[in-house]
């Protein structure tokens, strides 16, 4: 049986899906399919479960239950190679930030020249260039969430998982984001990610995927779920969302 369509986009799926911790039911999603080329925003209120199922769709837990499926087979070790995650709180070397996007590179096995090169295109596509030489860790919290895209998207990724990058970002540092991930996606690189902006949602999904106590409550195009949500859990989120 063919699971997948991997020539649409990076053929990201999950089937039955379980994960439980003392008692308590923490994901329980039967199935989810993410062919499109995305990006795929995740929405949802706190402990809705969204940074527990992007964690299990780049295979850092495993459920009790189920699988996640990767470009028509089971998720393995070398897919995992291939994805890149960024978390909320950014973690960092503590060196340079063009140290941090060099250990990245060098353990592609780039020579020097290519490494170079590749530095500068990366600091300018994240507006860093006048912080190659700043320690990473004195970066302010929007310039080290750019950092870390920036390293992930060194990886030269196919799928880049994102946990809400921009949420304590002012709007221009978010603009800038969205703007990377704009072209990351448009490069071809399959993105997934969870925000809780709506607005967010708006500009940059092709699709959304809604939770609500570890359950996929609605999946759709982003115009359909945003305008015309299906589900009361998602017509309650969005209203709560937009209500400001
Ligand atoms: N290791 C764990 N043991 C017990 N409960 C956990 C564990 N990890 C997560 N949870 C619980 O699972 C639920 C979902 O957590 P998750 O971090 O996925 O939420 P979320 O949708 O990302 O929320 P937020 O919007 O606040 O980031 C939460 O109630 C959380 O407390
Ligand atoms: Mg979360």
């Amino acid at each position: 049986m063919r699971d997948l369509a991997p020539e649409t986009g990076a053929g990201l799926a999950v089937r039955g899906l379980r994960l439980a911790r003392k008692g308590s039911v923490l994901l329980d999603v039967a199935a989810l399919q993410l062919d499109g080329p995305g990006p795929t925003l995740i929405l949802g209120p706190n402990g809705a479960g969204k940074s527990l199922l992007l964690r299990c769709l780049h295979g850092l837990i495993s459920a009790d239950q189920g699988r996640v499926l990767y470009r028509g087979g089971v998720l393995t070790a070398e897919h995992m190679a291939r994805q890149a995650m960024v978390f909320q709180q950014p973690v960092l070397l503590r060196r340079s930030v063009a140290a941090n996007l060099d250990f990245v590179l060098k353990r592609q096995g780039l020579c020097r020249e290519i490494r170079k090169a590749r530095i500068s295109a990366l600091l300018a596509e994240g507006g860093l260039q006048d912080k190659a030489r700043q320690s990473a860790r004195s970066l302010s919290g929007g310039e080290a969430q750019r950092l870390a895209i920036l390293r992930a998207l060194a990886t030269d990724p196919e799928t880049l998982f994102l946990d809400e990058p921009t949420s304590a970002l002012d709007p221009s540092a978010t603009q800038v984001i969205e703007q990377m991930i704009r072209r990351a996606s448009a490069r071809g690189v399959r993105i997934v990610m969870v925000t809780h902006d709506i607005g967010q949602a708006r500009r940059l999904a092709a699709d959304i995927v809604m939770m609500q106590g570890g359950r996929v409550v609605e999946h759709g195009a982003a115009k359909q779920v945003l305008d015309a949500p299906i589900t009361q859990a998602a017509r309650r989120y969005l209203a709560g969302g937009l209500v400001t």
